[in-house]
């Protein structure tokens, strides 16, 4: 797997990541959820550079200019709910992207023990694809591990590529070990740590919640 980390470098995405890791300020709803489709644009800018392209040439009105672009396929999948804003923001960049939504949840069988459930999926065919995979948050990668299973029955993609806003540096160990080695992870940020109840520290909390508002 190859792991773009975009916090390498030091550029104005850091102040998306601090407005919504910002206790006060994630408190506006609707920044929260603008500032992670903002992310979503700058990681998919960059995620463009790892695809296929082929020429073409435009029309201008004086003229025509020779330019290459995007030859692949592409379908974005994006695990509901709290996918929803960086699902926009990748969208904003990918004007022929098909799209697929699909659910995942922790059930608790403890306040430390949870197994994750798949319940909703709706999909184009996969075949000969990319996929690109959206989830904010990349805690345990359990949750992409478990959607990755029910979507690879749906045709033979070509490439896998996963986004994410925060990610812990045990998740990147997991999904580095578990996805195939042609896979490429892009994530705006990487935290150290989870908590026993498998958050990310220091994180920003629950994403979903943030965006949606508390749910039962
Ligand atoms: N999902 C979240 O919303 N936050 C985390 O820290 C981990 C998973």
């Amino acid at each position: 797997m190859t792991i773009h980390n975009l916090d390498k470098t030091n550029s104005v995405l850091n102040h998306f990541i601090a407005e919504i890791r910002d206790r006060e300020i994630q408190k506006d709803a609707m920044r929260f959820r603008r500032n992670i489709e903002r992310i979503g644009e700058i990681l998919s800018y960059e995620l463009s550079q790892e695809l296929g392209f082929k020429d073409y040439n435009v029309q201008t009105p004086l003229g025509e200019k020779k330019t290459q672009l995007v030859s692949d396929q592409l379908v974005l999948c994006s695990v509901l709910r709290a996918g929803l804003p960086l699902h926009q923001g990748i969208l904003n960049y990918f004007d022929q992207i098909e799209n697929a939504f699909i659910s995942a949840y922790r059930l608790h069988s403890s306040d430390e023990e949870f197994e994750i459930k798949v319940e909703y999926l709706a999909t184009p065919s996969l075949d000969n694809k990319i996929l690109i995979l959206a989830d904010p948050m990349l805690a345990t990668g359990s949750s992409l591990a478990a959607v990755y299973e029910v979507l690879k029955k749906m045709g033979h993609m070509k490439q896998l590529h996963i986004v994410a806003v925060i990610a812990a540096e045990k998740g990147i160990d997991f999904v580095s070990q578990y996805f195939p080695e042609n896979t490429h992870l892009w994530v705006a940020t990487v935290d150290q740590e989870l908590n026993s109840k498998g958050y990310i520290v220091p994180g920003l909390g629950d994403a979903g919640d943030l965006a949606f508002g508390s749910k039962l």
